[in-house]
Formats: structure tokens, C-alpha cells, sequence
């Protein structure tokens, strides 16, 4: 892992974007196609800016791009304002050229005897591409990524899961009271992060620090799933003035 520590968050955004829009460039130059790893939360926010920016001022063209989100919640509707799905049209896809065919999320109001094949078809679809070229990743107050948990499987693939009280309580203000948030979510696994080829995994803020001291300057350990990410070749931590952390 290389870490990487900005003044900013949002100066790490802005080059978080800069190299998903070279990437991009490059292989449409190459007249291939490219496959994105998307996370939702307050931590992508300023990449997802920054690349609506370059689309709008700098001709950056999604027309090659595929995405594939981290996760979605269990029974929300795509029309729900906490749904993910909700989240990327209304801070990336609805302004940018993707084709909207090119965009997967996982679906939050499959029937539950449908659950499991549909997450195979997601691992196909995402493989029959050739993978994901980059993951983009934030980090939960408990270590998780996506919404895999603390004690799951390194070689876990896309499942339903069962969301912790400290997952749930952190999505509390957004959804009004606790017994609002949902209990279940679509995640993509640890395995299928960790098979990205590059990833950059951003943490900001006070509320990060520890988690992330905990994640990368001590052991691997399934209690923190962000750890695995010490394994990865090519991932790059990106963190700010709260989270800024010495590689040991
Ligand atoms: C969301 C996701 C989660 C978030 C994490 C941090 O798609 O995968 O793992 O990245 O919960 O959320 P924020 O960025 O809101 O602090």
C-alpha cells in the first residue's frame, strides 16, 4: 500500500479524479473500455465533483466507462433519497455521459429467493469485463468496506449481509431514527475489492483517525476488514490533515 497524505480532503478529491480521468483517457485513446469500482458516503463526494467538472469544462468522456457499485441497502426503492442508487444519479450519472446501460448497482428490492443468483450475475458481469480496472473506497467508523463487516471473509463475493448497530446507528441522521435505517445490504465482497487492479481508498475527518491507525499500522485481522488492504499491490490510502497517518 502507498499512503498518501493530503492537506486536504479535498485536494486529495481533486487528484483522486485527475487519475481516474487520465486512466479513462488512455484507454479511450487505446479504443478500449474501462471499468470503475463506486462507493457512496460524504467521501467520494469531491471526487464525483471533480470528474462532473471535467466532463462539463475539459470534454472528459464516460462513453467507455462501466461502473459497478460497492453496495446498496436491503428494501429501499431506487427512488428513495437514502438509496444508493439514488445517491450516484444525484451526484455523478445524471451529469455525466455514461451510457446508462454501462451502470451497475446493486438492487436493494430483489425477492429473497432471487437474492443469490442475482449476486453471481454481478461477479459475472464484472469478470466478463475483465474486472475492475479501479476501486474507489471510504472507510466505516467499525473498519468495513463496502458494507463488508468486521469478521467477514477475505474471499467473500458479492452477498446479502447483515448491517452492525455501529453501521446502522452511523446512517441514523440520514434516515431519521434508527428503526428507519435498514438491517440488510447488497455488498460486492472482499474478494472482488481486493481483485481490483488499483484502488484508492480515502478516509477524512476527526472520526476516521482511529480506524484508520488501527487498519494500516497494525496487523491484518478479519475484525477490520480495511486491513486486507495492506495485501493489496496497488492501493493507494488517501487521507487528510485528521487522518494523516507515518507508514510504519
Ligand atoms: C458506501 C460504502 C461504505 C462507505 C463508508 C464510509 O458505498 O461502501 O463503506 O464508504 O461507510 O462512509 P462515509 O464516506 O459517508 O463516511
Amino acid at each position: 500500500m502507498i499512503i498518501e497524505n493530503y492537506k486536504r480532503s479535498y485536494l486529495a478529491g481533486l487528484e483522486v479524479a485527475e487519475r481516474i480521468a487520465s486512466y479513462i483517457r488512455k484507454t479511450q485513446l487505446e479504443n478500449k473500455h474501462c471499468v470503475l469500482g463506486l462507493a457512496t458516503g460524504s467521501t467520494p463526494i469531491s471526487v464525483y465533483q471533480e470528474l462532473v467538472r471535467m466532463h462539463k469544462r475539459e470534454n472528459l468522456s464516460f462513453e467507455n466507462v462501466y461502473t459497478f457499485n460497492l453496495d446498496e441497502y436491503c428494501g429501499l426503492r431506487k427512488t428513495h433519497m437514502e438509496s444508493y442508487y439514488y445517491f450516484m444519479f444525484e451526484h455523478l450519472f445524471s451529469y455525466i455521459d455514461i451510457p446508462h446501460k454501462n451502470i451497475h448497482i446493486p438492487d436493494g428490492k430483489l425477492r429473497e429467493n432471487d437474492i443469490h443468483n442475482y449476486c453471481l450475475d454481478y461477479e459475472s458481469q464484472i469478470s466478463e469485463l475483465g474486472g475492475i480496472d479501479i476501486q474507489i473506497l471510504g472507510i466505516g467508523r467499525n473498519g468495513h468496506l463496502g458494507f463488508n463487516e468486521p469478521n467477514c471473509d477475505m474471499n467473500s463475493i458479492t452477498r446479502k449481509i447483515e448491517l452492525t448497530e455501529t453501521t446502522r446507528i452511523d446512517a441514523t441522521p440520514s434516515f431519521g431514527k434508527l428503526s428507519c435505517v435498514p438491517k440488510h445490504a447488497l455488498t460486492m465482497g472482499m474478494q472482488t475489492i481486493l481483485n481490483a487492479r488499483t484502488i484508492y481508498f480515502m478516509a477524512f475527518g476527526e472520526s476516521k483517525k482511529q480506524i484508520v491507525e488501527t487498519a494500516f499500522t497494525k496487523n491484518i485481522t478479519e475484525e477490520v476488514p480495511a486491513s486486507f488492504l495492506q495485501s493489496h499491490p496497488r492501493c493507494y490510502i488517501c487521507l487528510d490533515q485528521y487522518t494523516n497517518i507515518t507508514e510504519q
